[in-house]
């Protein structure tokens, strides 16, 4: 006997404030096409004044989790039942989970960059440069010292967020941490294994912004990532390709977050090449 059909579809989602440009549902949906899976993801605008609202109506909706992104990532926790152990650490959370009749706040963000560096370098008793100190270094730095990172140096434009992720680091991570100024060229330190930008330097449309680096410090050896999605080839990720580093860009971080959020949602193993192949047909006029 064939199926009953089934109109009723499992939902997930993303909230923010604004989100219409977030291309997360064509990359979500594209995995639940390729693996079968009769679920939606739907774009929801929600304003901050009406959040507690919306979680509650994602729970009685039975909505098996939802992303939050701006500016919802901190707001959000108060609705929540439980944080997993990096979103307690980062105070933030992109990724909510129902387990059971709890809704747990998760970060992804961190993790899907772990992810993405595996691929390339095991972070274990490596040095890393981040440029940046908001939501997305908060969230790699964070996961770059439970991976096992020797030393993280944190290069940002606020000293004052830049001391602050510096000392969350080691306060809480027992990590060795320091804070670099931001000046108009920076030389990234010899020893340096992996470089990051994780400021919004370079993303649309200000595609011809430039992070303050003296690129003849910047050695082939150094893996280079940057987290801008949109263009994937940021001036970061060319001049890097140049000197002949390894480099990841900001497509890697996105998918394999999503990936983990599927994880989580559905149990599923999701294949990041439907994702990806998603994305690079949406960003294909700007690769
Ligand atoms: N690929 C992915 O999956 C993924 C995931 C999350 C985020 N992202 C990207 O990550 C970027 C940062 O997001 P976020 O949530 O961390 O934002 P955020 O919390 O607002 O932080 C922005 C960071 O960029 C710095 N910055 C911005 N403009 C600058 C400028 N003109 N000069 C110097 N520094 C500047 C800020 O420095 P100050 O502290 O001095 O203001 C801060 O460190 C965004 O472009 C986002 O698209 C990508």
């Amino acid at each position: 006997m064939s199926k009953p059909p089934n109109f009723k579809q499992e939902l997930v989602g993303v909230f923010g404030k604004p989100v219409s440009e977030n291309p997360t549902q064509a990359m979500i949906e594209a995995a639940f096409r390729h693996h079968g899976l009769d679920w939606r993801y739907l774009t929801i605008e929600v304003d901050p004044a009406d959040l507690a609202d919306a979680v509650r109506g994602a729970r009685v909706m039975g909505f098996a989790g939802f992303n939050c992104t701006i500016p919802h990532k901190v707001a959000v926790i108060p609705y929540l039942d439980g944080l997993g152990e990096s979103a307690d650490l980062m105070g933030a959370v992109n990724c909510v989970v129902r387990r059971g009749d709890r809704f747990v706040g998760e970060n992804t963000d961190g993790k899907g960059f772990v992810k993405s560096l595996r691929e390339i370098v095991d972070p274990q008793g490596k040095r890393v440069v981040i440029f940046g100190a908001g939501g997305a270094s908060r969230a790699i730095a964070v996961e770059t010292a439970l991976a096992g990172a020797a030393q993280i140096t944190i290069i940002n434009r606020s000293e004052a967020r830049g001391r602050e992720l510096r000392d969350l680091l080691e306060s809480k991570l027992r990590l060795s941490a320091e804070f670099v100024p931001w000046t108009t060229a920076v030389a990234i330190p010899k020893g340096t294994d992996v470089l990051i930008n994780a400021t919004s330097i370079g993303l649309y449309p200000d595609i011809d912004a430039r992070l303050p680096i003296d690129f003849d410090s910047v050695d082939p050896h150094m893996v280079v990532a940057d987290v801008i999605p949109n263009p994937p080839k940021t001036h970061l990720v060319r001049l890097a390709h140049e000197r002949g580093c390894r480099v990841i860009d900001g497509l890697g971080m996105l998918v394999n977050q999503g990936v983990i959020g599927l994880k989580y949602w559905t149990g599923i193993d999701a294949d990041p090449s439907v994702m990806r192949g998603a994305l690079e047909a949406i960003f294909s006029d700007t690769m």
